[in-house]
């Protein structure tokens, strides 16, 4: 499975040590963030105050959707953040396939973007990947229909306009549940006939998928 580059993998190795489960808070220099010790990396991502999604969580994510990443394949990713996975993402889809990334956090759209234009800039030059700022809740109709859609953030009810924008034969992955309570994370596979087939995959911790105005008074995290 393709990822972005070595400096961004030595950064999720190094922070898999210390996130065993769900997410932490830290905000948008997480893509870059290190440290010599663990306390130092832990005090650089705090210091940040962002969040951005477990490693291990988003290798699980990839290999979930890996099959519907195809060359050529339609994805989304609801709460983009750092833009990690999407850059991830839009590596898996190659040339001909696109990628749309969206967080309600202008500011963190925006060092999203700087991040990737710093890591490999023709993803964004090409079209092939998109970093846009709005509410994930709605998905995001222009790109739909969707062959993969990965959302980073835990819905409290399964996302119906986003299963709307699946196309048959796609696949989701989300975390459903309550913000600090029980969630699980989920598949959801559209068949050709738009049935929908839910799989629980396992338990999980996600910061939730909220309002941005909720999120940045800190409430619901
Ligand atoms: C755990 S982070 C995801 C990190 C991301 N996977 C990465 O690689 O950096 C969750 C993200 O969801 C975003 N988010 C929460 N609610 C949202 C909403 N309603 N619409 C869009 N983004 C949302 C947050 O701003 C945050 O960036």
């Amino acid at each position: 499975m393709p990822f972005p580059s070595l400096r961004g993998m030595l950064t999720m190795l190094r922070l898999s040590v210390i996130f065993l489960v769900g997410v932490l808070l830290v905000r948008t220099m997480a893509w870059t963030s290190s440290g010599n010790s663990h306390s130092q990396l832990v005090q650089n991502l705090k210091s940040y105050q962002a969040t951005i999604s477990a490693p291990q969580m988003h290798a699980y994510a990839l290999e979930c959707l890996n099959s519907h990443l195809y060359e050529g394949a339609r994805a989304l990713d609801v709460g983009s953040g750092s833009g990690y996975l999407t850059a991830c993402m839009a590596k898996m889809v190659g040339a001909t396939g696109t990628v749309v990334g969206i967080d309600h956090i202008q500011e963190l759209v925006e060092q999203s973007i700087r991040n990737v234009q710093s890591d490999n800039a023709t993803l964004l030059s090409s079209g092939r990947l998109t970093l846009i700022a709005g509410d994930g809740r709605r998905g995001y109709p222009e790109g739909a229909p969707y062959d993969a859609i990965h959302v980073g953030a835990a819905a409290a009810v399964v996302p119906q306009n986003l299963l709307d924008q699946l196309k048959p034969g796609g696949r989701m992955v989300v975390s459903v549940g309550v913000s600090g309570g029980s969630q699980s994370l989920q598949q959801f596979d559209k068949t050709l006939d738009g049935t929908i087939v839910r799989t629980t995959l396992m338990g999980v911790i996600y910061v939730p998928l909220t309002d941005r105005e909720k999120q940045l008074r800190g409430h619901d995290l």
